[in-house]
C-alpha cells in the first residue's frame, strides 16, 4: 500500500557485492522500487558505479577509477571480494543500471561521487545518459557536493536532486531549497519526525540513509519519509508489506 520508495543501497549490499548487476538484480527481487548506486568516471570517460575513488577494497587491484580506461576496469572481479559465489562480477556502466531498470519503473538514485576528485562535466554526462533512456522522471540525482547538485538543476531543471548531508544543518529544508533540492538525503540518526512534517510543508522530502534496523525502518516510516536508502531491502518490503 505505501509508496515509500524502498532504495537498496549499491544494490542488495547486504548479501551481494555493492555496486555490481548481481546486487542490483537482487535487489530487484527482494522487492526494492529504488536503487541506490555511486557513479565515477575512468580515463577515457565511461561512467562507471563504484563508491570507491580506488580500486582497492572491491577488486584487489591498484590505483583510482579516473586512473584505468573503461576496458582496463572491466577486466577486474568485483565480486570475489565478497564470495567466491560472485567471481567475475564486473564493475558495471551506469548504462547497463539504466538498461536494468528503464521498464519497471524503479527509481534510480546516482550519486555523484565528486567530492575530492572533480571528474569533467560528471552532471552532464550523467543527464545525457538519463535523458538517452528517458528516464527523467525515475532518477533522483543525489551528491555531497552540493554546487555540484545546483550545476544539475542549471543543466536540467526536471531533474530530481537529492541533498547528502550527514548532520547538523539547521532547517535543513531551507537548506535544501536554497540548492535547489527535491529532498534531504540525511543520515538517518540526523531526521527527527517533526522535521520530516516540517519539510513536507515546504515541498521537500526526506530519503535517509542507510538504515539497516527494522525498528528504526518502522520509525521513518511513520515520521512519513518519502523513501529509505537501506542494504536490506528485503527486511524493509517485509515491513511495508505489513501496512
Ligand atoms: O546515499 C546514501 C549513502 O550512499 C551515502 O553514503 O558513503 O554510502 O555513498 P555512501
Ligand atoms: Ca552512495
Amino acid at each position: 500500500m505505501s509508496q515509500l520508495i524502498n532504495f537498496a543501497h549499491r544494490g542488495s549490499s547486504a548479501i551481494c557485492p555493492e555496486n555490481t548487476m548481481a546486487a542490483f538484480a537482487k535487489g530487484l527481487e527482494q522487492g526494492a522500487t529504488g536503487i541506490e548506486t555511486d557513479v565515477q568516471m575512468t580515463k577515457d570517460g565511461k561512467l562507471v558505479l563504484i563508491h570507491d575513488e580506488s580500486v582497492a577494497r572491491t577488486t584487489g587491484a591498484e590505483g583510482l577509477v579516473k586512473d584505468y580506461t573503461y576496458e582496463e576496469l572491466a577486466k577486474l572481479d568485483a565480486g570475489s571480494w565478497f564470495g567466491a559465489d560472485f567471481h567475475g562480477e564486473r564493475i558495471p556502466l551506469l548504462e547497463e543500471l539504466l538498461e536494468l531498470t528503464q521498464n519497471r519503473g524503479t527509481i534510480v538514485n546516482i550519486e555523484l561521487k565528486n567530492g575530492t576528485i572533480q571528474y569533467p562535466e560528471l552532471e552532464k554526462r550523467v543527464i545525457e545518459a538519463v535523458r538517452h533512456y528517458n528516464m527523467a522522471e525515475q532518477i533522483v540525482i543525489s551528491s555531497f557536493n552540493h554546487y555540484s547538485l545546483v550545476e544539475c538543476k542549471h543543466i536540467d531543471p526536471e531533474i530530481r536532486t537529492g541533498l547528502l548531508y550527514g548532520e547538523g544543518l539547521y532547517k535543513p529544508w531551507e537548506y535544501a531549497k536554497l540548492a535547489k533540492a527535491d529532498a534531504l538525503h540525511a543520515y538517518h540518526r540526523a531526521v527527527l519526525p517533526e522535521w520530516v512534517t516540517e519539510a513536507k510543508q515546504h515541498g521537500v522530502v526526506y530519503h535517509p540513509w542507510t538504515v539497516n534496523d527494522e525498528e528504526r525502518m518502522k520509525e521513518l516510516v511513520n515520521a512519513g519519509v518519502a523513501g529509505i536508502i537501506t542494504d536490506y531491502p528485503d527486511v524493509l518490503n517485509g515491513l511495508l508489506q505489513t501496512k
